[in-house]
């Protein structure tokens, strides 16, 4: 296992000052991963040990790293424009890769609300949704309701309606008013599928009992990822979006697909709503848009949700919401540039020709010892690992330090689960490196 790292001379002073988001600090800064450059499927560390990209940075790099269409554009853009003011002046790029996220997006998606991140696309999305309602006079509907185990980043509103407990219990009350739906997953039924399961999607019915309990009058909006990442890749059951879909169109219900993970071709689509056939009234986006070069997120809302907003003095904005940075210049640019190539290599039709090795290789870990699940779906696999008694977490933890310090692969670790998440650009060959070498870990760490 790794030494701690301090005397290297890569190490820029004695760390503290930084506080590093959702990471272990003490231990990290004991035996810090620090990661200076980036290429295509890899990483390299200060001193230049390459390190396979296993997990598409954050879920978010999918054209790979520092492709140069993208940095072009990133830096063509700052020479042309730095800034420009988002409320009541505009750029022409916001207008041109608003049409081309339009254009991807199915049926009547067709308006884009941007910002700057996945946790603020939700916040926005659930924004809307109430104030949608209260422009059509039914103020009533206030009531949100997310799913146990989703994950919809850290604002308030994204972690009222998440269900994961370590993301609520520290923060107070939440929002008023949110409920939840069941998680999907059940290992008794589900374990080893490839793809989504059989089995569960009667879950969604469970939505009727929130409607009998809270009343239809009272419910603005249910939001869901399509497939549930962050809590450790939960494909949704055969079957179970179109449920939800049904459901909410009966009661008057907004749906919102939270795809800020799934879009931009990590299921083989533009975006999971098309994957599985079901149109939400919005999908939230983020990382994919710019391959995590800039950051960016949106909104993409059906046009009748737009409309209803588009009244009143014409001075006078329609909604009261926006960021400073809600469709920057650089974000912009590099938003075109990553369509540009997502189009010109076609990567979500490359992730879908390719899901049947990557769920193949996901599985030849099945008879590691201590892998208790393994969850297919596009290019992504969640590996849940036994615990150690008493130390819920640690052996993951273990395999993520010992995946970058030894074997060179990057892995996501949520809970006791192991995240596999490439680049669209993986090749097959990588695709076998990268399960050889989580395989290595994982027994390495039994
Ligand atoms: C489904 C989902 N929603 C929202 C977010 C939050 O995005 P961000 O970290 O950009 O705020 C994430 C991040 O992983 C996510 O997976």
């Amino acid at each position: 296992m790794a030494e701690p790292n301090r005397r290297s001379a890569a190490v820029p002073n004695d760390l503290e000052a930084f506080w590093v988001p959702y990471t272990p600090n003490r231990a990290f800064k004991r035996a810090p991963r620090l990661i200076a450059r980036a290429k295509d499927m890899h990483y390299y560390t200060p001193e230049g040990r390459a390190v396979l990209d296993g997990t598409a940075g954050l879920w978010c790099t999918n054209a790979g790293h520092n492709r140069a269409p993208i940095v072009e554009a990133i830096k063509r853009q700052a020479e042309e424009l730095d800034y420009a003011p988002a409320f009541q002046f505009a750029h022409p790029k916001s207008f041109e890769l608003a049409s081309r996220i339009a254009a991807l997006a199915p049926a009547d998606l067709d308006r884009v609300f941007f910002c700057n991140s996945g946790s603020e696309a939700v916040d926005t999305a659930l924004k809307i949704a109430l104030a949608y309602h209260n422009v059509r006079g039914q103020a009533s509907r206030t009531r949100l309701i997310g799913r146990e185990r989703g994950y919809h980043g850290v604002g308030f509103g994204g972690i009222s309606v998440g269900g994961i407990v370590s993301n609520r219990k520290h923060f107070g009350a939440l929002l008023a008013g949110v409920d939840h739906l069941p998680a999907t997953y059940n290992r008794e039924h589900q374990a080893f599928t490839k793809g989504e399961p059989d089995w569960g999607a009667h879950l969604a019915d469970d939505l009727e009992r929130l409607v009998a309990l809270h009343d239809a009058s009272t419910i603005a909006a249910v939001i869901v990822e399509p497939m549930a990442g962050s809590t450790g890749v939960l494909p949704p059951p055969k079957g179970y979006l179109e449920r939800l879909r049904a459901i909410c169109d009966r009661h008057g219900i907004l749906l919102i697909f939270d795809e800020v993970i799934t879009g931009f071709g990590r299921l083989g689509h533009a975006f999971a709503a098309e994957r599985y056939g079901v149109t939400p009234d919005m999908i939230t986006f983020a990382k994919g848009i710019t391959s995590g070069a800039v950051p960016m997120g949106g909104v993409i809302a059906r046009e009748g949700i737009y409309d209803a907003f588009m009244r009143g003095p014409e001075h006078v904005a329609e909604l009261f919401h926006g960021y400073t940075y809600s469709a920057h210049p650089l974000a912009c640019a590099a938003g075109l540039a990553t369509l540009d190539l997502y189009r010109d290599e076609k990567l979500f039709e490359r992730a879908k020709a390719l899901e049947p090795r990557f769920a193949d290789a996901a599985m030849s870990l099945k008879s590691v010892p201590g892998v208790l699940d393994i969850r297919t779906v596009g290019l992504t696999a969640g590996i849940d690992l036994a615990s150690r008694p008493d130390a819920f977490g640690k052996r993951a933890y273990e395999a993520m330090e010992r995946g970058f310090h030894d074997e060179g692969v990057m892995i996501r670790i949520t809970g006791e689960t192991l995240a596999l998440t490439p680049p669209l650009i993986v090749s097959e060959a990588q695709i076998g490196e990268i399960f050889d070498k989580v395989a290595r870990v994982i027994k390495a760490v039994m």
